[in-house]
């Protein structure tokens, strides 16, 4: 059931930080076997963001909460809880979140690293809005938060995933509603996953799962501490998954497809996004995406297309969005939004 008739969990604030070093993918051709053309025909991406030496995810993280903090009117001293999701953490032990804790200062409130890939940042909105509908917390930071370019292979031999990803972070702050006739707010959020594709985009290794060490030399001189993937297996999947978990999460509420101003769908290739727009019939002017610029920016880039979207007016008070991801896991959620 839709949980519309209860007071709801809102987004008040968003905010996005990206590297302001640009790789175009001529830049790309400078180091593998791969062509502006190959790149933009296959995943719609012109140019993305890295990380220059020195920046770390938190430094990201830390801007893209302090502008989604201004946008909520309140500072990162206000928040209660902080929800990082991110498959790039920037250590395994003990995660990205409390890099971030520390970048802000923000004193002891609880901090966690959320493992749901290109998903994870509707995951963790999940689990803010349950934690403010509970009256756990009254302001949980929700970031997805993503350093790629460190993690990828960038020879002719990982060229088919070096091409996707790009570095981000993008932010927001979940609250009560204020009063029973605010409209706005967090209306449905459906999740699932399927373990057993896990291996078909994934990393090996390093992994507590070999023994007697998680890394030795053979595994990266194999190159299995890169992402592998099978792309047109994750393709598949993706364009079936996406439209099926959308239309799950309207069917749980009173709303309908033409109901919703926008779609926002994650950002991994366009030409995903185009095929599931196709298979649900939707309009151009209800779609926004921004892969072009950035790049696959996994659990980061569905909080930064609402920075992006509340910034340039795209995204309007009243409006209805539906946000959609895949990714490895397998993993699948969908929101349904008031704004
Ligand atoms: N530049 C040039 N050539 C390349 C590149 C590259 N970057 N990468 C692969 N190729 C070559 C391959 O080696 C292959 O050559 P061959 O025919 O000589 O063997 C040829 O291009 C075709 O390769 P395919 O993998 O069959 O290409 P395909 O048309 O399937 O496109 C792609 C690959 C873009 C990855 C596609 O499968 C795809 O979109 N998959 C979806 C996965 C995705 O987008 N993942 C994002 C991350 S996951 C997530 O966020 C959900």
């Amino acid at each position: 059931m839709g949980n519309t008739n209860r007071l709801r969990a809102k987004i008040t604030g968003t905010g996005m930080c990206v590297p302001d070093q640009v790789i175009t993918n001529d830049d790309l051709a400078q180091r593998m076997d791969t062509s502006d053309e190959w790149i933009r025909q296959r995943s719609g991406i012109q140019e993305r963001r890295w990380i220059r030496p020195g920046e770390t995810p938190a430094d990201l993280g830390k801007q893209a909460i302090e502008q989604a903090c201004e946008q909520a009117g309140c500072e990162p001293g206000d928040i209660d809880c902080l929800l990082l999701a991110t498959l790039s953490s920037q250590h395994d032990f003990p995660g990205s979140s409390f890099f971030v804790h520390e970048a802000l200062d923000m004193g002891e409130i609880p901090c966690m690293d959320l493992r749901a890939q290109c998903s994870g940042f509707l995951y963790a909105l999940s689990i803010a809005d349950s934690l403010v509908i509970a009256g756990k917390f009254k302001r949980v930071l929700v970031i997805g938060c993503e350093v790629h370019s460190t993690g990828i292979d960038v020879s002719t031999r990982g060229r088919d995933v070096a091409v996707l990803f790009g570095d981000g972070a993008g932010a927001v702050i979940v609250e009560p509603q204020e009063d029973e006739g605010d409209e706005a707010g967090i209306i449905e959020v459906r999740m699932h996953a399927e373990g057993k594709h896990a291996r078909r985009l994934w990393i090996e290794a390093p992994t507590s799962a070999n023994t007697p060490v998680r890394i030795t030399h053979e595994m990266i001189d194999d190159a299995r501490i890169f992402p592998q993937m099978e792309g047109r297996y994750v393709f598949k999947h993706a364009v079936t998954r996406m439209p099926e978990v959308l239309l799950e999460t309207l069917n749980a509420t009173s709303h309908k497809l033409e109901d919703v101003n926008l779609f926002l769908f994650h950002q991994a290739n366009l030409r995903i996004n185009e095929a599931v727009a196709q298979r649900l019939e939707l309009s151009e002017d209800r779609l926004f995406n921004n892969i072009q610029k950035y790049g696959n920016c996994s659990a980061a880039s569905i909080p930064m297309l609402l920075a992006e979207t509340t910034r340039d007016g795209r995204l309007k008070p009243g409006h209805l969005i539906s946000m959609t991801a895949f990714g490895s896991g397998f993993t699948w959620a969908s929101a349904l939004v008031r704004w």
